[in-house]
């Protein structure tokens, strides 16, 4: 959702902002702008659609200071007029805002009775005119304390003021992160905006301002004081935010899986094993998160129902308040997300905090709001994810979940061992004659409007993964089962032809394989995947057995099906549409 670029250098803001706002692209958005202050004055270009073409050669003058905006719209419809920044009546103070304003029908009756206008339906016009407000009698800094201790909501808000060129940058909720040059200084939604030129990163805190002046000073809002904030040098290279030789990220982070799992696996050993007896001593134990996190959450409840006695109760982060009453200081909440950034696992933490629970996190993201709010996380060290669609980073939650798994009966090695074993898999599931092999699937898939996926067991949350990877890229309407629940409804829609995705484990697949004979004697048309080819499948995808592992391995080729499916059909699988990175607003 949405995205904000600010710059103060000595290079021109204009040739800095727009290409940084086309690398947050990958969060989603509907309109854009920027505005720079160019001797003395604020100008400023702002549309309704994405930034194409000519609009990265725009420049407004020689100006060395700006800010960037792409927006996701919540209040007042996708028109220019709407898009930011927004400016204060005097033209004095700009502003981009990402997030929604809770109180600001009352701002603004507040300010029409002082006069203001507004010529935007947004929520966020209120700021840069509360701003102007308070200015009359303080400095702009001090206005924008003020100015943010009113407005009530999530919020990350950066503010020029047009004659000191300051720079006030403030996160609430919602993500920003300094980046800190040569002779410049970046803000952004996200670190791919600045990565080209620095990787020296300030991660800011709930209440934050950052004010970007002569200096760089840190206030926060709820502390009320000045605070520090050090800056952290992040591993993360430009190379890999970038898509290399790939066409899209989505098929470069596919790609990328021999590494990212090894990554994910080479962990602090200690701190998997911290997990694994925060795990055995809890009264009880939740896994909580959304999309494909909470697929993987679901798959590691199984493995740690089959492998261990502790029953950790799957939740999606947006149902997680019908649980808190089972919440105590001995319950242990795991919150799995990518970005960190997800607003319903936030809120999860919170509640789950509230009722003295223990909290930790595996995350991707470091330095995200997730990994300051809770006790411990373990990093899935997958590098940056900028496809929409969860590929790499959900087989490293899937394997971290496993090495938790494997320390809690005390085999870290063990597990260690098989999880390295699988490797060799993984690099010929992402070859290119895999994903050559897989594109003939996807022409025989590319015009059809319903795909079933079915598995049982610890295959049951890869059918459930394989669905959501299908429909929200190729906009195919796909749903995911236990293979036991088809005959309780779902077989009615069954017909000649419809395809049927079942995936197959090499052992105890008895049951399996009797659900995928119900549907193919329905005329299912049934593509099967496991290590053993079986005449019933119509088409078969060979991916050798890794036995309680084997959910690393299957989602690989729905993965690049998803991929080609969505190619195929002219989508941009990079940018889906209606979909965003990271969901920071509920
Ligand atoms: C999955 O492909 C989607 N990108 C989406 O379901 C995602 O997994 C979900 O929004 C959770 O995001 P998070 O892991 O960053 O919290
Ligand atoms: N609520 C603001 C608007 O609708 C900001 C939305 C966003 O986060 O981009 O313009």
């Amino acid at each position: 959702m949405c995205g904000i670029v600010a710059y103060k250098g000595r290079q021109n803001a204009s040739e800095i902002i727009v290409p940084s706002l086309k690398k947050l692209e990958y969060r989603g958005y509907d309109s854009w702008g920027i505005a720079v202050i160019n001797e003395n004055n604020i100008e400023y270009v702002k549309k309704s659609g994405r930034i194409e073409g000519e609009d990265i050669e725009i420049n407004l003058g020689d100006a060395n200071i700006g800010i960037g905006h792409t927006r996701w719209a919540t209040h007042g419809s996708v028109t220019d007029e709407n898009a930011h920044p927004h400016l204060s009546n005097d033209g004095n103070v700009a502003v981009v805002h990402n997030g929604i304003i809770e109180n600001y029908k009352e701002l603004k009756k507040f300010l029409e009775t002082n006069d203001f206008k507004f010529v935007s339906e947004t929520d966020s016009e209120i700021i840069p005119n509360l701003i102007e407000y308070y200015c009359k009698n303080v400095r702009f800094k001090t206005a924008v304390k003020r100015t943010l201790k009113r407005i009530k909501g999530n919020y990350s808000i950066v503010a020029i003021e047009r004659e000191t060129g300051i720079i006030c940058a403030s996160r609430r909720g919602s993500p920003l992160v300094l980046g800190i040059g040569e002779d410049a200084t970046f803000v952004a939604s996200d670190i791919p905006a600045f990565l080209d030129y620095t990787t020296n990163v300030v991660y800011l805190y709930d209440g934050d301002i950052v004010l970007i002046d002569e200096e760089i000073s840190f206030f926060n809002l709820d502390e009320n004081v000045e605070v520090k904030r050090e800056i952290e040098k992040i591993e993360w290279d430009a190379e890999q935010a970038k898509k290399g030789n790939f066409k899209h990220y989505m098929l470069k982070e596919i790609s990328e899986q021999v590494d990212s799992i090894e990554r994910a696996i080479t962990q602090d050993k200690e701190l998997i094993e911290g997990f694994a007896k925060d795990i055995k001593k809890a009264r009880n134990v939740f896994l909580v998160a959304c999309g494909s996190s909470y697929h993987a959450s679901l798959h590691g409840s199984y493995l740690l129902g089959k492998n261990t006695s502790i029953n950790a109760i799957p939740v999606l982060a947006s149902e997680f308040k019908n649980y808190i009453n089972f919440i105590d200081q001995e319950s242990l909440i795991i919150v799995i997300s990518q970005s960190g950034e997800t607003v319903d696992v936030l809120d999860a933490v919170k509640m789950a905090k509230e009722q003295k629970g223990k909290v930790l996190a595996i995350v991707n993201v470091q330095g995200s709001s997730l990994t300051r709010e809770v006790e411990k996380y373990i990093l899935m060290n997958a590098g940056p994810e900028i496809g929409v669609l969860s590929t790499k980073t959900y087989t490293s939650q899937l394997a971290i979940l496993s090495l938790i798994s494997y320390s809690v009966n005390n085999k870290y090695k063990k597990g260690l061992k098989a999880l390295k074993a699988l490797i060799k898999y993984v690099y010929a599931l992402t070859s290119k004659n895999t994903r050559e092999y897989l594109k003939k699937l996807s022409r025989n898939l590319r015009y059809v409007e319903h795909i079933y996926t079915i598995g049982r067991n610890l295959e049951y949350p890869t059918a459930l993964e394989s669905a959501l990877k299908i429909k929200e890229v190729s906009y195919i309407h796909a749903e995911g089962f236990a293979g036991g629940e088809l005959k309780h409804g779902t077989i009615a829609l069954i017909e000649k032809g419809t395809p049927c995705i079942v995936f197959v484990p090499e052992k105890n697949n008895e049951e399996i394989i009797s659900n995928m004979i119900e549907v193919k004697s329905r005329g299912a048309y049934i593509i099967g995947i496991g290590s053993k080819n079986i005449e019933e499948f119509d088409f078969f995808i060979k991916v050798r057995d890794a036995g309680e592992l084997n959910s690393i391995c299957q989602i690989i080729p729905i993965q690049i099906l998803a991929y080609h499916l969505a190619v195929m059909k002219g989508h941009d699988p990079d940018k889906p549409r209606n979909l965003a990175k990271s969901v920071t607003v509920k």
